[in-house]
């Protein structure tokens, strides 16, 4: 199988974050000590990911570039593509398509955290299917709020429904989508919904109506939050404050990634380190090190 590329979608208005949003992309907002389109930057590096195209607004990219470069301080590849308008997130696999070459791929929301014990092997197995699409259903108080999946008798999924006013299930479908080299044609099928976007349950629902996709349940010893809002904004920085402070461990470094994937040296570590002078995540970096 061709090498999996990522996608991370990081454009969208942010409205609901205003006034905030109004001047700053949302995905470059801090979560905590760190910002946050490191975590889901992260959470790709974790499936194994080393290509990765980053979508943003026009207007947001220089920051991006300015924040992420080109990949080469964390041994993988950044590129950037421009979302001329927020069309839907099914639109990200038009855009990328030249990037993915007939690729598959794995792209997450620039506002979603994946947190939780053995996340890397759930995203490596999914990484390793061949063929179809893996996507991961995860049990929320507020389904209505996302696209949610409609079980039959039996549970096997029978639907995914966007944002249903009556939702069938308290499953909602989490930003991170693994899909084969026919999402990007498959997209192109994809026609405007009710509020004018390409959704990312249209294209689901072309793979289940294919027997092609795959929900596996991401259980409840999972963390996944989304940062849409105020209060989720900064419950999503408490929650790694917290964590942080607790284990003396870095969540969503990807620095730390880099290094433990053998991706990059001790010696670009410590490079990278010295740019954080006395820092807290400076002084944390030189500690894996010695730690070593
Ligand atoms: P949303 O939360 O649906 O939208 P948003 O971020 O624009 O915020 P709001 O609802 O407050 O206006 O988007 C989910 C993620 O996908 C988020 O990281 C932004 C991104 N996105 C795009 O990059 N392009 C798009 O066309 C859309 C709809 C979202």
């Amino acid at each position: 199988m061709t090498q999996r590329k990522g996608i991370i979608l990081a454009g969208g208005t942010g409205t609901r974050l205003y006034p905030i949003t109004i001047g700053v992309s949302k995905q470059l907002l801090p979560i905590y000590d760190k910002p946050m389109i490191y975590y889901p930057l992260t959470t790709l590096m974790l499936s194994g990911i080393r290509e990765i195209a980053i979508i943003t607004t026009p207007v947001d990219q220089d920051q991006f570039r300015r924040t992420l470069g080109d990949g080469s301080q964390w041994g993988i590849s950044l590129d950037y593509i421009t979302q001329p308008t927020p069309d839907g997130l099914a639109q990200a696999y038009i855009l990328a398509e030249g990037f993915l070459g007939g690729a598959p791929s794995a792209m997450v929301l620039g506002d979603n955290i994946f947190f939780g014990h053995g996340l890397p092997i759930l995203l490596q197995e999914a990484d390793r299917a061949a063929d179809g699409g893996t996507v991961f259903g995860y049990h929320v108080a507020d389904p209505e709020r996302y696209g949610v999946v409609d079980f039959d008798a039996s549970g096997q999924v029978r639907a995914i429904v966007e944002k249903p006013a009556m939702p069938p299930s308290n499953y909602a479908v989490t930003g991170l989508y693994f899909l084969d080299e026919t999402a990007s044609r498959r997209a192109r099928d994809v026609t405007p919904s009710a509020r004018g976007e390409l959704e990312i349950a249209s294209l689901l629902e072309m793979y289940l109506a294919d027997g092609a996709l795959s929900v596996k349940q991401m259980g409840r010893g999972y963390a996944w939050l989304d940062t849409g809002t105020h209060a989720s904004l900064l419950d999503a920085g408490n929650f790694v404050r917290t964590l942080e402070q607790r284990q003396g461990l870095q969540s969503g470094s990807p620095d730390e990634i880099a290094f433990s994937n053998g991706w990059i040296s001790a010696d670009d570590l410590i490079k990278r380190a010295n740019q954080f002078g006395k820092n807290s995540y400076g002084t944390y970096l030189k500690r894996l090190i010695s730690e070593t």
